[in-house]
């Protein structure tokens, strides 16, 4: 484990009851294990991070929007997941058996698309978040792959944390990984960037 990431061993566990409020959302997916292990991944990575879950209701979703962004990480995440369901229920809606969306699948990755953002973030000593030496390393993919499958995440909710980015472009995707890789990128592009 890179030195820079909390030491696990000298953190406390985080409360799971903490990962269910900062993720109301969590609630949404039915299959019982599945939620478990969402918020089970979540949990791991609030444990090794240098970040709290006040942080991210503080810093920036984004290092790469300019100094000025005032969108946090929460809402921004959050955002993504409320996009994607109900792009998922419209697909379901008007596909039907043609492209069949799992709802429970769909919900948990983007849950998951940037948990591995903990273990990418640092901060400096006024609070701000920079891109650490092990996210340069591992980009949030990676590292949310890694920590999801130590939860017991199933690969077809892993696939969509580690397509959701620009990575994802070399793969073929999912529906699933489409949707919330557009849901993404369509709530960060225009602020990265648009014609005003
Ligand atoms: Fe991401």
């Amino acid at each position: 484990m890179h030195s820079l990431i909390k030491a696990f061993s000298n953190s406390k566990k985080m409360n799971i009851k903490t990962i269910y409020e900062l993720w109301p959302e969590l609630n949404w997916i039915e299959n019982i294990e599945l939620r478990e292990k969402t918020a089970k991944t979540w949990q791991l990575a609030l444990d090794k991070s240098v970040l709290k879950p006040e942080d991210l209701n503080r810093i920036p979703f984004t290092l790469l929007a300019g100094p000025d962004l005032k969108v946090s990480f929460m809402d921004h995440k959050r955002a993504v997941v409320h996009i994607a369901r109900e792009s998922g229920l419209k697909m379901n809606e008007f596909f039907k058996d043609e492209l069949p969306v799992n709802m429970d699948v769909l919900i948990s990755g983007a849950i998951l698309a940037d948990v591995g953002k903990l273990l990418e973030y640092e901060l400096d000593k006024d609070g701000k978040s920079f891109q650490g030496k092990y996210g340069e390393y591992l980009r949030h993919p990676f590292s949310g792959v890694s920590l999801a499958e130590s939860c017991g995440v199933p690969p077809e909710v892993c696939h969509i944390i580690a397509t959701h980015a620009g990575e994802g472009d070399l793969v073929k995707r999912t529906t699933e990984a489409y949707i919330v890789h557009h849901a993404d990128f369509m709530t960060f592009l225009p602020f990265k960037s648009r014609l005003k």
